[in-house]
């Protein structure tokens, strides 16, 4: 294949290079083109922009394949752990056992919150949403560590700030989840796992092994996604050499819309919407086919996946484990499992290719383990940090990194008279 594409704009005809990726995609470099011909590209959504080049994750969205650093999702899921997932995204390899070890006790020793951030946190008022709450800690975090605020940081720097962070994270979720529920934080177990570890801060119990697993899993689905609507918000906030607070905060809040990382919770308060309503999941499906009605079928369909998300299919297997262990009977699931069933066999879905994603699954599970609907994106944000910070991380180091500032293309007023 030729390694330029031509593009004619009225009289002229310009040469644009072609960039191939190491999986085959295909793009064409636009950073000329307004330099040269005065125009700008104009694409909604940036459905169609590559706003990177990135060696972190791959998404083929049409077969539904999901790879971080070349590994399929499926076989990290089965083989490693969060931590070894959270590593191999932040450093670019899977970590060795004395790795492993190092960054375990290094996570121990940073999960303890500041006293300053507990009282934030039990500032707000009890009913306060668990991601104001989160983003809020997250960035108030900044006044305790001036020493990580530079705006170019050593190698050093970033490699405290990856344990730190994880081990933070951890305790602020667990402890905003105890004041939703007001109740006295608990201390972190330094016997326990990471995962075990922030169960037992949210409970005072120590998990089953098939629990601390599932959520485990959970985690690692959510590790990391390219340059998702949050990733991009931390790229984005970091691009300016905001520190790394900041911007791992923007990113919590950019995951709260319900279209985004909110779409878990959504699913939940759909469920229930549908039971309150009598239980009747067909007059949803048809509201959500009526394009005179806003409402949408939450946890169905995604911006890459057009065939099948590979995590639901791994999460659908475990939800079905965990329930059947738990000994769940829950007429949400009943819900849950009829709306599915009838939504893959409507023609309006096929079309369209929707499809439920991940969301659709880690509600119920989060639910069946005893977790109330608004910590459901908080879990996710525990899940999705270490992809934000490899995210942030190599666009810092990437040749050539400048600032984000897009274009646009003014559509307002023009010569207006005083
Ligand atoms: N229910 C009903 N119809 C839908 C849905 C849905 N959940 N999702 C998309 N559609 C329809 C649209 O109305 C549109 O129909 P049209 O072609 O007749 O106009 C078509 O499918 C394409 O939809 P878009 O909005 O163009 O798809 P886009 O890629 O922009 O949006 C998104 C993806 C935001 C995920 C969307 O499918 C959605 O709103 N889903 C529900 C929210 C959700 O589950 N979000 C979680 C995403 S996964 C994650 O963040 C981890």
């Amino acid at each position: 294949m030729s390694k330029s594409a031509k593009l004619i704009l009225g009289e002229n005809e310009i040469e644009l290079p072609i960039i191939e990726g190491t999986e085959s995609e295909k793009a064409v470099d636009i950073s000329k083109l307004r330099g040269q011909t005065g125009f700008i590209t104009f694409d909604n959504g940036l459905g169609n922009t590559g706003a990177c080049l990135s060696n972190i994750t791959f998404i083929d969205g049409e077969k539904g394949i999901l790879k971080h650093r070349g590994y399929l999702i499926e076989n990290l899921c089965e083989k490693s752990s969060f931590l070894e997932v959270s590593s191999l995204l932040y450093t670019g390899k899977l970590p060795s056992k004395t790795e492993l070890e190092n960054l375990k006790n290094q996570i121990k020793e940073k999960s303890t919150i500041p006293e300053g951030i507990k009282k934030l946190i039990k500032s707000f008022p009890q009913d306060a949403h668990p991601m104001g709450i989160t983003s809020s800690a997250m960035v108030a975090l900044s006044g305790h560590y001036p020493h990580l605020l530079d705006q170019d940081l050593s190698d050093q720097q970033k490699e405290e700030l990856f344990p730190l962070m994880l081990g933070q994270l951890k305790t602020i979720a667990a402890a905003v989840y105890r004041h939703g529920q007001g109740k006295d934080f608990i201390e972190s177990n330094p016997e326990l796992d990471y995962t075990a570890d922030f169960l037992y801060m949210m409970n005072g119990d120590k998990p089953s092994d098939a629990v601390a697993k599932a959520l485990d899993v959970l985690l690692i689905l959510h590790a990391d996604h390219e340059q998702n609507c949050s990733a991009s918000t931390v790229r984005v906030v970091g691009s300016s050499k905001a520190n790394l607070f900041a911007s791992i905060s923007a990113g919590i809040d950019a995951l709260w819309g319900p279209l985004h990382g909110g779409a878990n919770q959504a699913v939940l308060e759909m469920l229930d919407a549908i039971q309150k309503d009598g239980g009747g999941y067909e007059k949803f499906i048809s509201k959500a086919k009526d394009k005179e009605d806003p409402f949408r079928l939450m946890g169905f369909g995604h911006r890459v996946y057009k065939n099948f998300d590979p995590r639901a299919k791994v999460i659908k297997g475990y939800c079905d484990e965990i329930l059947e262990k738990l000994n769940v009977e829950d007429p949400l699931l009943d819900i849950a499992k009829g709306l599915e069933t009838t939504a893959l066999s409507d023609e309006y879905f096929a079309k369209r290719k929707l499809f439920p994603n991940v969301d659709f699954y880690s509600g119920i599970i989060y639910k069946a383990l005893g977790i109330p609907t608004n910590m459901f994106t908080v879990m996710f944000a525990l899940g999705r940090q270490p992809g934000w910070m490899a995210q942030w991380k190599e666009m810092l180091e990437a040749e050539g990194m400048r600032i984000t500032r897009p274009r646009q293309i003014y559509q307002g007023k023009t010569d207006e008279k005083l």
